[in-house]
């Protein structure tokens, strides 16, 4: 059944990108860009490092002029195929006719809105989220793009961050195996195809361990630490072929991304052998005046095209100073050259210059409406988004619900279109967006009666709400209902009242996990937990689906819930999704990509943390050991957690031998048993932990794992296969290495239950 809708995924992912044959241009690609480049004015030549949003700041018409006179290389937020087309109409009436490419933040579905990021990393299913970004790509490349600025693979260990809601987590493996996917889902298997897009990785590098999760803050961190977690998922994007990399705002250990040549040459060109196009973030260049590493712009650019950065990012500083600069000697033009044909090489990978409207097509083929439903992928999002919902509580059998009787949903998030579709939501359109009541109306139909009542405002906070309400979004994000919070909690009373159960569908709104939308509390917002508390009190069956784009805390929530189902973003078909899981036509089968701590004052609180000298032993409370004295020290929900409505049981670690020899492989395997009534799936763990080392080690370190189907009452064994290259790390000297030793496997259903095993390597 699962497979059906990924036909034909596997084949396509099976080849990295490569240049179609027959679409390249006569000459082979170097001599091709060699001989362009060598007929490029000094401005051609810079007009083609600037990256222009479309927006306020230029009218259609300038933009046009512009290109004309070369100075233009790429735009970014115009996302129509009439919109594009006259600007590559205006390429190809400039001196040497070099196409334009269009870029758009793709993130998680372009038309059709696929659930957040952290929503496909908790599905761990690796087909549904390849499905996710082809679909995204195709759909982007009907729409004229070229590229999109993802994925975002930034390891994420601070929930205060709002940009968390973006990535795919915490852990270093699952976000480098999910980073994969998603360059070759988003590329094909030919990035020149009509069909495909170009991925640009962001935010390189280590954008996620800004500090205090304060968005844009600088970033200090140990080498091994980079090396270790924070670095892999960007590499893991690049060896997949990602062609493109977008820079990060922050500052890495004093010196800001932009201009940091260690970053950009040292680690990203010499080590990783990166031959691609550099962007970077939104105004970056000349923001490095304000990092206070430049005294003035033309400084900025010198540092940044120094530094590497090919493309700027919607300033003008480029385009301002690097003419002067190259003139008075202080950047020489080869610089310039290889930044070109860096550009000019992804207009010919991308297929371009074989044919400039590639992706455009001929304007009698433009939608008529590029809304239209028939441009939709919604069985997909919703296969996908059923996939990605994590059940953290389920007493008594609650869920699934029955289709009878009488249901009251209730809560701000309950008929919410735009947050349904969560942040970066590209061109999805709210109105095509299937609400939870919706999704619980359809399932029923005549059959059970839905009651609905809105609750409580998602804040009441003034300030947040003329945060989340701020001029840069074109439309209200959070309405707010104008009648006492009071008033609104007896109306929702009266649907309970009325009703066999209640959904209550609370969290966030999109905007509060989004860029910029940092928190100082992963609370519920207070009119939301005072609704909660109201329909606690009624004594009937109370369902807690939760919409948000972070871990939040849910000490009281847990409680309080008989069912507790996180949904983060589902998208488009979020609603027919979320009620697909309520009424157990699907059976929840994700995990935590996160670990839920019981407070802010917690964070930064993440499973696979270093070994200390004073651990704190659960259960035995004690001195002078490593633990917060008013409050439980473990988390609330750990890395990896997510219940079914089956159950499963997980056999002791069986190894093929003791001992593993370099080079050798040595096999690890249980036997997992569906023990309950239900078919389902369950995501089996791998875990090492290296027991001693040079330097201390993570307490584990998820390693590997595998999504398995189970019937009812059915085993299987589920074998994982370790070698040398599994127990590597980088040492103090960044050698990457296994030591010799004793190691333990640990293998679970969750990042805490495990049964464990221990072998050495010799
Ligand atoms: C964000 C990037 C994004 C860019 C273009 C920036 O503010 O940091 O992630 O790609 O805007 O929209």
């Amino acid at each position: 059944m699962k497979k059906l809708y990924l036909l034909g995924m596997a084949a396509a992912l099976a080849c990295p990108y490569t240049l179609a044959e027959g679409t390249a241009p006569a000459q082979n690609k170097e001599a091709f860009i060699s001989d362009l480049l060598s007929r490029m004015t000094l401005d051609e030549k810079i007009g083609q490092l600037r990256l222009i949003s479309i927006g306020p700041d230029m009218t259609h018409e300038q933009i046009r002029k512009e290109i004309a006179a070369g100075r233009i290389g790429g735009t970014f937020n115009s996302v129509t195929r009439p919109e594009n087309r006259p600007m590559q109409d205006a390429a190809m009436n400039s001196r040497l006719k070099i196409p334009m490419f269009f870029a758009y933040d793709v993130i998680h579905g372009q038309r059709t809105i696929f659930p957040i990021g952290l929503g496909l990393a908790s599905s761990w299913d690796m087909d549904a989220i390849a499905v996710s970004a082809r679909t995204a790509a195709r759909e982007a490349a009907a729409d004229s793009l070229d590229m999109t600025f993802g994925p975002m693979v930034d390891i994420s260990r601070d929930p205060r961050w709002g940009r968390s809601s973006e990535g795919f987590g915490e852990d270093t493996y699952l976000v480098s195996r999910i980073a994969k996917v998603m360059v070759q889902g988003y590329q094909g298997k030919d990035v020149s195809a009509p069909d495909s897009i170009m991925a640009a990785v962001k935010h390189f590098a280590l954008y996620g361990g800004v500090e205090g999760g304060r968005d844009y803050n600088t970033v200090d961190m140990s080498p091994t630490r980079m090396y270790q977690d924070y670095l892999p998922p960007y590499r893991a994007a690049l060896d997949a072929g990602a062609g493109g990399v977008m820079v990060a705002l922050n500052s890495i250990n004093g010196v800001p991304a932009t201009s940091n040549t260690w970053l950009m040459q040292d680690l990203l060109r010499r080590d990783w052998g990166f031959k691609g196009l550099t962007v970077s973030d939104h105004g970056a260049i000349l923001e490095l005046v304000k990092h206070g590493v430049a005294r003035d712009g033309r400084e900025a650019a010198k540092l940044a095209i120094r530094a590497g950065i090919d493309l700027s990012m919607n300033d003008m500083v480029y385009g301002k100073e690097l003419p002067g600069l190259v003139k008075a000697g202080e950047v020489p033009e080869s610089q310039i050259d290889s930044a070109v044909r860096e550009v000019l090489a992804t207009k010919y990978d991308l297929g371009l210059f074989a044919d400039p409207y590639r992706r455009l097509g001929k304007a009698a083929d433009d939608p008529q409406d590029v809304n239209a439903e028939s441009r939709l992928h919604r069985q997909d999002a919703r296969a996908v988004a059923r996939r990605s919902m994590v059940l953290l509580k389920n007493a008594k059998d609650t869920l699934p619900l029955k289709k009878a009787g009488t249901i009251a949903l209730v809560g701000p998030l309950a008929d919410a279109p735009i947050d349904m579709m969560g942040s970066w939501s590209a061109a999805g359109q709210p109105t095509q967006s299937i609400t939870l009541l919706r999704g619980l109306r359809d399932a029923v139909g005549n059959q059970a009666q839905v009651l609905y009542a809105k609750g409580a405002n998602v804040t009441n906070d003034r300030n947040s709400l003329a945060f989340l309400n701020r001029i840069i979004f074109d439309r209200t994000e959070v309405e707010v209902d104008p009648r006492t919070p009071q008033a609104m909690i007896d109306e929702a009373l009266k649907a309970a009242a009325n009703a066999d159960v209640i959904v209550a569908a609370v969290g966030e709104s999109r905007g509060m996990s989004h860029e910029s939308a940092s928190r100082t509390t992963l609370d519920i917002p207070a009119p939301q937990r005072a609704l909660l508390t109201a329909l606690r009190a009624t004594g009937k069956p109370l369902v807690i689906v939760l919409m948000n784009g972070r871990p939040l805390s849910l000490v009281r929530e847990t409680e309080q819930a008989d069912a507790l189902l996180e949904t983060w973003f589902t998208g488009t078909e979020g609603g027919h999704a979320i009620a697909d899981v309520l009424f157990g036509d699907y059976n929840p089968s994700g995990k935590l990509p996160v670990t839920f701590p019981r407070s802010v004052g917690q964070v930064p609180m993440y499973y696979s943390h270093l070994t200390i000298g004073r651990p704190f032993t659960p259960g035995k409370a004690g001195n002078y050991t490593s633990q917060y004295f008013d409050e439980d020290t473990t988390p609330l929900f750990p890395f990896g957690y997510g219940l079914s409505y089956t159950t499963f049981d997980v056999s002791d670690v069986h190894l093929s031998s003791a001992r593993l020899k370099r080079g050798d492989t040595l096999k690890a395997s249980v036997t997992v048993r569906n023990t309950g009534k239900r078919d389902g799936e369950t995501v089996v763990q791998l875990y090492l932990h290296d027991v001693a080392a040079s330097m201390a080690r993570p307490i584990k370190e998820l390693k590997n794992f595998e999504k398995v189907f189970l019937k009812a009452g059915e085993r299987k064994e589920v074998t994982f296969n370790l070698t040398e290259e599994d127990l590597k790390f980088y040492n103090t000297q960044l050698q990457y290495a296994a030591e010799a030793g004793d190691f333990d496997v640990q293998i679970g259903l969750d990042s805490q239950d495990v049964k464990q095993a221990r072998f050495e390597l010799l």
